[in-house]
């Protein structure tokens, strides 16, 4: 005791022994990024060797010019930390978390500034400061710097810890695949290749855009072989479908991205009828855009009782041989028997067949990145859904994102949202006299059902809008109802300054970080997980998760409280509150992203994942590995 205060005595030592301490914290940083070595793991080595030789120059006392070079190295130090923690550099962890007082790297930074106050204070004590204020000053630095030395180190370890511990016991996500069995196998081939349609260059699955549609039973096991014909690698996603994990197609996720004249053949077998849609999901913003996505449609096993069933897409792909975006055909028709998609050229004119009485049912895909008029990359960020209206006859929507919805009843014209990503199976009756007619926004683009007059449309601009809270009959929901969530997690859309490809870029962020060091929520097998998802921009986003489908709780202030809605991709808008639930189902590493692919592009990727899941696959340049 008596020699500690000695030694405490001396200002120089006590800030060589806070520089020790703040080498002991770098240095546990170090530590717990031993595994995988990025930019942060190299800082805080480097920073705690300087701070350790620094605290022996210290207390040797040897060079007078010493405290020169400690103001300086702190200060550099110091800034990289924050900056870090703040605007995020590239490579590095970003988002601000300057508040998260049990953060390793802020108690590093804190014990350096201690060190500098305690030697620069200490070189040439005040007069004025009576022997009481600064024995008091003493005790108030000499705690602080314990309490950030014991915090820092300790966050540090558990970070070694938790890695150690799940390394124990763990699953490698490959094996995460469909097991064997007898259900009816059904095979497909995707080749990816690029295609002139109308004298523009397009990314395509067998030749056309949107690519076949996939028409398949309820229970069916579908294996299918992508066939790379493109000059970049590629990968596809299967949006909405519960698959097993190594099944779902991101790359530098669950795969690595499928390069040129390879094969890589998925299988898994569908349990859930319904309107689905797959699209690549390696540099997904560009690829998706240049054509390669398709329709899954999931008839159930009981049949539907329907006379036509056709799918339409809405997308704006554009070829990549021009700079501005080609908006192409907004709407895009399959038929019944799974034949391959009409292409539609030129906006406007599509019709499709239907009689008098027959009951039809209309599958919409979103695939367009926003409103239809937006031509530039500014304007696509702020990716405002398209919204449709059917005239001429009542309809139901039967289904949103492929689940049925409960005692749903039939409504007049009504503005329907679409975001990206998101379904309407809607059904209706045709009228024995009239066509009817579906409509975009801006009225360029329509699709004529059936022969005879079009009905004029009303006034479009005082039509409701369709709300999901309200619509259909209310019943017992097992994945709400009751709460005792597990867990709830918040998901806060926002945006700030970050550097993207080693430029300054507005950024999209969940939780302020970006991919791919974006948030992780970790789910247990069979927990009921709940989001809270607050929008903080002036954007829309729709939030799509994989490999679950998620039950709607509340809009700001609003239940549910017509049917229950079970969807994946969910359309957030400017500053709106949601609630969401899942049950934690499907074990493995999920992509839980904004949809609005430049938005993903951007940064707006999360993951939610599952304990003891080893990936071996990486993202970055290294890897080839691009998954946004
Ligand atoms: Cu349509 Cu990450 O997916
Ligand atoms: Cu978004």
């Amino acid at each position: 005791m008596r020699m500690l205060a000695s030694v405490l005595a001396v200002p120089r030592r006590r800030a060589a022994l806070t520089l020790l301490a703040a080498a002991a914290v770098s240095g546990t940083i170090a530590l717990a990024g031993i595994q995988s070595v990025g930019l942060r793991t190299i800082f805080y080595a480097a920073a705690g060797l300087i701070q350790f030789a620094l605290a022996l120059a210290v207390v040797s006392g040897w060079w007078r010019r010493l405290n020169v070079v400690v103001v300086a190295t702190v200060t550099v130090s110091v800034s990289v930390t924050l900056l870090w923690r703040t605007v995020g550099i590239p490579g590095g962890v970003s988002g601000l978390r300057l508040l998260d007082a049990t953060d390793a790297p802020l108690s590093a930074a804190g014990l350096q500034i201690l060190s500098l106050i305690v030697l620069l204070t200490g070189r040439r004590p005040s007069r004025r400061i009576s022997g009481v204020a600064s024995t008091a000053g003493k005790a108030v630095v000499t705690l602080l710097a314990l309490v950030l030395s014991g915090v820092g180190v300790l966050s540090a370890a558990s970070e070694i810890a938790s890695a150690h511990m799940s390394s124990g016991h763990e699953t490698s996500l490959t094996d995460l695949r469909e097991s064997q069995g007898s259900e009816p196998l059904r095979e497909f081939t995707l080749v990816a290749e690029p295609r002139v349609i109308g004298g523009e260059t397009y990314w395509t699955y067998n030749g056309t855009v949107p690519g076949p549609e996939l028409r398949v039973v309820e229970g069916d096991r579908l294996r299918i072989t992508l066939v790379n014909h493109l000059p970049e690698a590629t990968s596809i996603h299967w949006h909405g479908v519960s698959v097993p994990n190594a099944e779902d197609g991101v790359a530098g996720l669950t795969q690595n991205a499928v390069s040129p004249d390879e094969t890589y053949t998925y299988e898994f077998v569908i349990r859930e009828p319904g309107t689905f849609w797959f699209h690549t999901h390696q540099d997904t913003f560009h690829q998706t855009l240049r054509g390669l996505f398709g329709a899954l449609v999931v008839a159930p096993r009981s049949g539907l009782f329907i006379d036509r069933d056709y799918t339409l897409f809405l997308h704006d792909s554009y070829s990549g041989t021009r700079d501005a975006r080609e908006v192409l055909g907004g709407l895009i028709t399959g038929a019944p028997s799974g034949q391959q998609p009409a292409f539609n050229a030129t906006i406007g004119d599509l019709h499709l067949d239907a009689l008098a009485g027959e009951r039809v049912r209309l599958r919409i895909i979103g695939a367009l990145q926003g409103d239809n008029e937006v031509r530039d990359i500014s304007q696509m960020m702020r990716a405002n859904p398209h919204e449709l209206v059917l005239l001429g006859t009542p309809f139901t929507v039967m289904a949103l994102d492929g689940r049925d919805l409960n005692a749903p009843s039939p409504i007049g014209p009504t503005w329907l949202p679409l975001a990206i990503g998101q379904r309407y199976d809607l059904e209706f009756t045709m009228p024995s006299q009239a066509a009817v007619r579906l409509l975009d926004r801006y009225g360029s683009e329509s699709v004529t059902i059936g022969a005879g007059a079009v009905q004029s449309p009303p006034e479009l601009s005082s039509l409701p809008r369709f709300d999901m809270l309200e619509y259909g009959g209310a019943a017992p929901d097992p994945l709400t109802d009751g709460g005792g969530f597990d867990h709830t997690y918040q998901l806060t859309l926002g945006n700030h300054f970050g550097f993207h490809e080693g430029q300054l870029q507005l950024m999209h962020t969940i939780n302020g970080e970006t991919s791919p060091n974006g948030t992780d929520y970790p789910v247990g097998p069979g927990e009921r997980v709940r989001f809270v998802i607050d929008n903080r921009t002036d954007e829309f986003h729709s939030m799509h998760l994989h490999g679950h489908p998620f039950a709607v709780l509340r809009r700001n202030d609003t239940p549910v409280h017509g049917s229950p809605v079970h969807i994946d991709s969910l359309l957030v808008g400017p500053r709106e509150h949601w609630e969401i639930a899942f049950h934690a189902d499907n074990p493995g590493l999920w992509m839980f992203h904004c949809h609005v692919l430049i938005h993903a592009a951007f940064g707006m990727v999360a993951t939610v994942s599952y304990p003891g899941i080893d990936s071996q696959f990486e993202m970055g340049t290294r890897s080839g590995n691009r998954p946004e």
